[in-house]
């Protein structure tokens, strides 16, 4: 069968390959002293919380079931600008806010809405996989621009400027990023959006994980940018992380009003609209108790973070720069690697921190994810924790690492 380019461009998610060999060890050591730790999966360990469950329950029961509009629904809509007010200090109007099937919807949207065939998206490396992914199925090409720890593994004006060139269409940033857990800083921020704004292009910003960051200089959303550039800007979101509910698939995305009816358009058509339960519980997310919950969450992400940083930078697999968001550590595992007689980097994308990984399964039944899906900037070299998991998982994974390291 002929399969189209769109699609053999989209490379595979090699995450899922170690994920696999990570479930077949998991049944066979899950009798023993040391179960398998999944430190790997990128997503949190709560699930919704009372009142959102309940809200869900009763919108089946009560059979509020059939399609809204495409757009989403009116209320939630206004919700989500509530809350842009009240955590944010900023106004998005709910007329630019279009709810979407998770992050992954809004991406989808925005790509197909403003990207050429041929059109260049330049982005940070390391960078979360499917962004570049979304990018070539609307047929256009992500340049993936190396970035390093100093510069928080995101994009700089100066790395724009000088990688600008005549097919570039835009920037699509992601803040904090996956899978560094690191901001940038709205300052840079706004000096990218003001050259890329000047030159007519566009300026996506992924803030999937907006809510959850623990130091107030990088908690904001770039939508708070003043004046034309903060109406500007397309901002991406979801339930699925600061809300705890990846599987319901809920996201919204914030775009210029001019773009609302393409949007609408191409969702009405693409997606008819987003899961109705999902979006009647929802609404409950921004109830008082609901909020404080996610609060209270926040601080026990925060927490791991403050204890399991360090114990990595401790035992040599170190972190160079301290997420200041999400729940994950981009470890760099090079020295131990070499340590363990782990051969460098081959050009078939294993040896190096591949290789790292399969090691570390087996010797101490502790799952995490290869640095290889994230870019091409040495991910043999590093390797993504997730401290989406619980304390007790944390200090029993930190135990065993100080075995097998030393
Ligand atoms: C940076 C980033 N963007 C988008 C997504 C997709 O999320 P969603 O579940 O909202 O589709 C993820 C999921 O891990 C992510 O890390």
């Amino acid at each position: 069968m002929k399969i189209a380019q769109r699609a053999e461009r989209i490379e595979p998610f090699y995450v899922m390959e170690v994920a696999k060999a990570a479930a077949s060890l998991a049944g066979k050591v899950a009798h023993t002293s040391d179960p398998m730790i999944f430190l790997n999966i990128g997503e949190p360990d709560f699930t919704a919380p009372p009142l959102v469950q309940e809200a869900a329950a009763r919108a089946i029961r009560q059979g509020a079931t059939q399609y809204t509009q495409a757009m989403g629904m009116v209320e939630l809509r206004e919700k989500i600008s509530g809350w842009y007010a009240s955590r944010f200090n900023v106004d998005v109007a709910p007329s630019r806010i279009v709810i979407t099937a998770g992050a992954s919807a809004a991406l989808q949207l925005a790509c197909l809405a403003l990207i050429e065939a041929g059109d260049e998206i330049l982005m940070p490396d390391p960078s979360y996989p499917c962004n570049r992914h979304f990018v070539s199925a609307a047929e256009g090409r992500s340049v993936l621009i190396p970035t390093t720890a100093e510069e928080r593994f995101q994009l700089t004006r100066a790395k724009v400027e000088a990688a600008w060139g005549e097919h570039t269409r835009g920037v699509l940033l992601a803040s904090p990023s996956n899978p560094t857990g690191t901001s940038i800083a709205p300052e840079e921020l706004q000096r990218i959006h003001e050259f890329v704004h000047g030159r007519g292009g566009i300026t996506l910003i992924d803030e999937i994980y907006l809510g959850l960051s623990y130091e107030e200089h990088f908690g904001h959303t770039a939508l708070a940018m003043p004046g034309e550039l903060g109406q500007n800007i397309i901002s991406i979101n979801s339930f699925s992380k600061y809300f705890n509910m990846t599987g319901w698939r809920l996201g919204w995305l914030v775009v210029p009003e001019v773009l609302v009816p393409v949007i609408e358009r191409i969702a009405q058509n693409l997606f008819i609209c987003a899961s109705t339960v999902a979006q009647h519980a929802a609404l409950a997310c921004f109830e008082a108790e609901s909020l404080a919950e996610y609060e209270r969450r926040r601080g026990e992400f925060r927490a791991r973070r403050d204890y399991f940083i360090p114990e990595l930078n401790r035992l040599g697999l170190t972190v160079p720069v301290m997420p200041d968001g999400a729940f994950y550590a981009y470890a760099d595992c090079s020295h131990i690697a070499r340590r363990w007689g782990i051969a460098d980097a081959r050009p078939d994308g294993t040896g190096g921190s591949w290789d790292f990984a399969f090691e570390l399964m087996k010797r101490a039944h502790l799952a995490v994810t290869p640095g290889r899906d994230f870019g091409h900037a040495a991910p043999e070299k590093y390797i993504r924790f997730s401290t989406a998991s619980s304390m007790e998982h944390l200090r029993e994974a930190v135990k065993r690492l100080e075995a097998v390291i030393g």
